[in-house]
Formats: C-alpha cells, sequence, structure tokens
C-alpha cells in the first residue's frame, strides 16, 4: 500500500468509493466532491494497493492555524489494516506543516468505527450539531491539538 498525491483522472473513482461508503445524505455527489478537491486550501491523498485505489483522504486549510478533514474513505475490504491510520498521519503532517495546531472533522452520530477510529488517533468530540448532514443525522465534531504528539 502507498500514499500518493490525488490525480485528476482519479475522480471518478473517488466518487464511486465515497457513494459506497456513505448513505445517501451523507455520501457527496460528484460536484461537491470536485469542489473540495479542487479548493484552493485543500489536498486530497489516495491510498493504492497494486493498481486500485483503496482510499482516500480530503482536507482543507481553513484559517491560520485550523485544518479540517473533509473525508476519509476506505473501501470496505481494505479496512482494519492500517489505511485510515496512513491517510490521516499525511494530512496530520500536512497541517502541521502549514502550522495548523488544530485539526478537527465531523462524523455522523451513528459512525461507531469512525469515532473509535478518530479517538484512538487521539479526537476528541468537542461539540455535538443536530441535523448536519442533510438526511437530518446529527454530527460529533471532534478535534485534535497537533502539537500534543508526534
Ligand atoms: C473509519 C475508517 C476511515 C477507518 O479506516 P481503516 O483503514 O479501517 O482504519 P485503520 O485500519 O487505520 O484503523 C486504525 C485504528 O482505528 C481504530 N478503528 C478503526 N476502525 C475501527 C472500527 N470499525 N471499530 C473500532 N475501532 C476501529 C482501531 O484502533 C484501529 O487500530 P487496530 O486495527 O490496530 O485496532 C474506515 O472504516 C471507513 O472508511 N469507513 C467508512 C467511511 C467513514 O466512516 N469515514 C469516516 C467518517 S467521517
Amino acid at each position: 500500500m502507498r500514499i500518493r498525491n490525488y490525480r485528476p483522472a482519479d475522480l471518478q473513482t473517488l466518487y464511486k468509493i465515497d457513494q459506497v461508503c456513505f448513505p445517501p445524505g451523507i455520501a457527496y455527489p460528484k460536484s461537491e466532491l470536485m469542489r473540495f478537491i479542487t479548493e484552493r486550501n485543500s489536498r486530497t491523498w489516495v491510498a493504492e494497493s497494486g493498481d486500485d485505489i483503496i482510499g482516500f483522504l480530503i482536507a482543507s486549510l481553513e484559517a491560520e492555524d485550523t485544518a479540517h478533514i473533509v473525508t476519509i474513505d476506505v473501501v470496505a475490504s481494505s479496512r482494519r489494516k492500517g489505511v485510515g491510520k496512513a491517510l490521516m498521519g499525511a494530512a496530520e503532517d500536512w497541517a502541521r506543516e502549514q502550522r495548523a495546531t488544530v485539526l478537527y472533522l465531523e462524523t455522523a452520530e451513528g459512525n461507531i468505527a469512525a469515532q473509535r477510529f478518530y479517538r484512538a488517533r487521539g479526537y476528541l468530540k468537542v461539540e455535538k450539531v443536530v441535523g448536519y448532514y442533510s438526511n437530518g443525522a446529527a454530527a460529533w465534531v471532534m478535534a485534535k491539538r497537533l502539537h500534543d504528539d508526534s
């Protein structure tokens, strides 16, 4: 498995992965995914195994010291093998290089696996946002201070 930078030819595959990773109302329309990826202050990493894309992560720098994980998706057959950890490591290294001190994200209230994944990386729940997703689901905002660890 290796992590590389996003290339425009990846978009359709990333869109398909996002559609199966998330339920309707949480998965992004292709236009929105494209917008997040091409935003000026964003970066996207892709995880590959052989010729197959098995995961990706989009992050953006939002303010002087704050970075945001827009989404992280790992295909079901490649989970619990460290792919998500490697993608988060790339995003956290980048955020530190950008001099961000806080990295935050939103995750659906019912997405216990993701909450455990983030908790294992040192992210803490800071706020619950009712009706955050277009399907009505609430989100937990989780955040990590980047200078607290390596
Ligand atoms: C959440 C997600 C990105 C995790 O990716 P992953 O590649 O499976 O994660 P890793 O293998 O790097 O896991 C690292 C650690 O996180 C924790 N973790 C990951 N998945 C977990 C789960 N389902 N249940 C409990 N803990 C979990 C564990 O501590 C794990 O270490 P371990 O396997 O040695 O016990 C992946 O499950 C996914 O894409 N889910 C669907 C999309 C999604 O929910 N994205 C996040 C929403 S904001």
